[in-house]
Parts: C-alpha cells; sequence; structure tokens
C-alpha cells in the first residue's frame, strides 16, 4: 500500500510512524487510520522491528484529533462504525506484541491523545498540549479515551479532562501520569530512541510476555493476573534466549539475544 497520510520507515530495529496532513494538522480521516492498520499489520509481521515510534510531521502538531470535516456529515450508524473501525486499529497498535513510544511533539487532541494513549510509553515535547475535546464538538472520545484514560490516570481525572474538553501542557500530563517524560523539543525523538534501544537490548519473547502479562493482567483480579503472570514466565523458561540471558549474566559478559 503507498501512503498519502503517514509516513512509515524502518531504520535499526526501530518502526517510525509519522502523521503527515500538515493542512489540518495531522488530524486522522478514514484513509490515515486504513494506512496506520497496514503500517501495523507490517511491523507486527516483520522480525526486524523491535520497538515503534510514532510522531506527528511538523512542529505543531502530534494528530489534532479525528478529522472534523468527516465528523461533521456522520449518521449515527456511520459514527458507531467510525468508532469501531479506529477502536480495533488502536487495539492492534496496543496489543502489537512490540513496544510502541508515542513521541507527541505538539497538539495531541481527541483521537490524538487516544493515539497516545494506545501506545505503551508517551514521551512529551514541553511545548504540547493534550486533551479530549469532543464534548466541545458534541461527541465524546470514540477511540477509546473513556476506557483508557481512566485506567491510566484514574476516575477524576478522566472526568475532568473529558467533560471540560479543556486542554492540558505537558507539564500538567506528566504530574496526572498521562506522559512519562516531558523534554525539550530537540530532544524529544533522542528520548524517544533511547528508550527504544534500552528495550531493543532485551530478550524480545520476554518482552512480549511482559506487554501481555501487564496488558491482560491488568483487566483481571489480581488473582487470575498473578496466575497469567507465572504461566508466562513459566512460558519464557522455554526460550532459548532465557537459557543465553542467565548464562551471559554468570558468565560476565553481554547476552546475545535472538528472539528464539
Ligand atoms: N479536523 C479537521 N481539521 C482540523 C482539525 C481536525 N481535528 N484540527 C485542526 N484542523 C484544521 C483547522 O480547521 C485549520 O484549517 P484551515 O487552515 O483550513 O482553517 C488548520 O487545521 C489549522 O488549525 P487552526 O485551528 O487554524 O490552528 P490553531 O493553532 O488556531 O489551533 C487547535 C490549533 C489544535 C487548537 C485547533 O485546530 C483545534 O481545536 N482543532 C480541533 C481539535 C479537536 O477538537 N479535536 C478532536 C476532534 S474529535
Amino acid at each position: 500500500m503507498a501512503y498519502e497520510n503517514i509516513q512509515y520507515e524502518k531504520r535499526d530495529g526501530i518502526a517510525y510512524l509519522t502523521f503527515q496532513r500538515p493542512k489540518v494538522l495531522n488530524a486522522l480521516n478514514r484513509k490515515t487510520v486504513e494506512e496506520l492498520a497496514d503500517a501495523l499489520r507490517d511491523a507486527r509481521e516483520d522480525d526486524s522491528v523491535r520497538v515503534l515510534i510514532l510522531t506527528g510531521a511538523g512542529e505543531k502538531s502530534f494528530v489534532a484529533g479525528a478529522d472534523i470535516n468527516e465528523l461533521a456529515q456522520q449518521t449515527p450508524v456511520d459514527g458507531k462504525e467510525f468508532s469501531l473501525f479506529g477502536q480495533a486499529v488502536f487495539r492492534q497498535l496496543e496489543t502489537l506484541g512490540k513496544p510502541s513510544i508515542a513521541a507527541i511533539n505538539g497538539y495531541a487532541l481527541g483521537g490524538g491523545c487516544e493515539l497516545a494513549l494506545a501506545c505503551s510509553i508517551r514521551i512529551a515535547s514541553r511545548t504540547a498540549r493534550l486533551g479530549q475535546p469532543e464534548v466541545k464538538l458534541g461527541i465524546i472520545p470514540g477511540y477509546g479515551g473513556s476506557q483508557r484514560l481512566a485506567r491510566l490516570c484514574g476516575k477524576g481525572v478522566a472526568h475532568e479532562l473529558i467533560l471540560t474538553g479543556e486542554a492540558i501542557s505537558a507539564e500538567e500530563a506528566l504530574r496526572i501520569g498521562l506522559v512519562n517524560h516531558v523534554v525539550e523539543p530537540a530532544d524529544l525523538m533522542p528520548t524517544a530512541e533511547a528508550i527504544a534501544k534500552k528495550i531493543m537490548a532485551n530478550a524480545p519473547l520476554a518482552v512480549k510476555f511482559a506487554m501481555e502479562a501487564i496488558e491482560h493482567g491488568l483487566e483481571m483480579p489480581q488473582e487470575e493476573g498473578l496466575f497469567l503472570e507465572a504461566t508466562l514466565f513459566g512460558l519464557c523458561c522455554a526460550t532459548e534466549d532465557m537459557r543465553e540471558g542467565t548464562r551471559a549474566f554468570l558468565e560476565k559478559r553481554p547476552a546475545q539475544f535472538r528472539g528464539r
């Protein structure tokens, strides 16, 4: 698939996914979400891809939400379909088995904030602004924001952000746990890449199973989550990488992981 609205590049184990619709501050229309889905399929299947970094083209915006030109035309049936489709693609990102880092370079509003919420880790530029302004348009978050924001930052924060629709600064996002780090704009990509490299130094299957334990365990009673953790821990013990990782430690040398 040739992409019009995203740039998709792979370099040194990292897949870079850049949203690029400058006239609308990188807003997500249906085609953009379809392109995202296609790129995610590729990233999932390509063993050379270990981490994804998502960002927005230009200095002003990460993603300024769903495309309001398209939204304005929607019937109730279209609206439900639009929401289910976006939710499915963001879920694909969340459950890719490979970590994703949102490098939030500017506005992350509505669907843009929801996209960042579906990533594993969020780094914000000091100039970023984040929010869920849907109620200002007479709608509610439709790409998982009402669910993921409450799970990540708590019910009170989700209520305030979603009901006021007001955007917050990167520093405030850091304070409430919506982003992991705030950095100067020039440090955004190097910081995301440094975190990606730390992850890539580790055993790929262990990273994948740890993500599964966190992702699925969080939705279970703790007793069942612990059982899932123990099962995945046991599965790690069947990998070549577990033998290599433990042996390398005991032999005082760096481990050579192969993802097996
Ligand atoms: N969908 C479609 N177009 C959008 C858009 C969106 N989500 N967000 C921005 N744009 C367009 C604007 O209409 C404008 O187009 P124009 O140049 O043809 O007038 C262009 O992008 C630049 O935006 P503008 O509003 O002029 O920039 P600004 O710096 O004054 O404000 C924002 C930036 C992000 C605060 C403002 O654009 C905004 O509030 N956007 C909508 C955010 C939103 O509600 N998202 C959730 C949708 S569910």
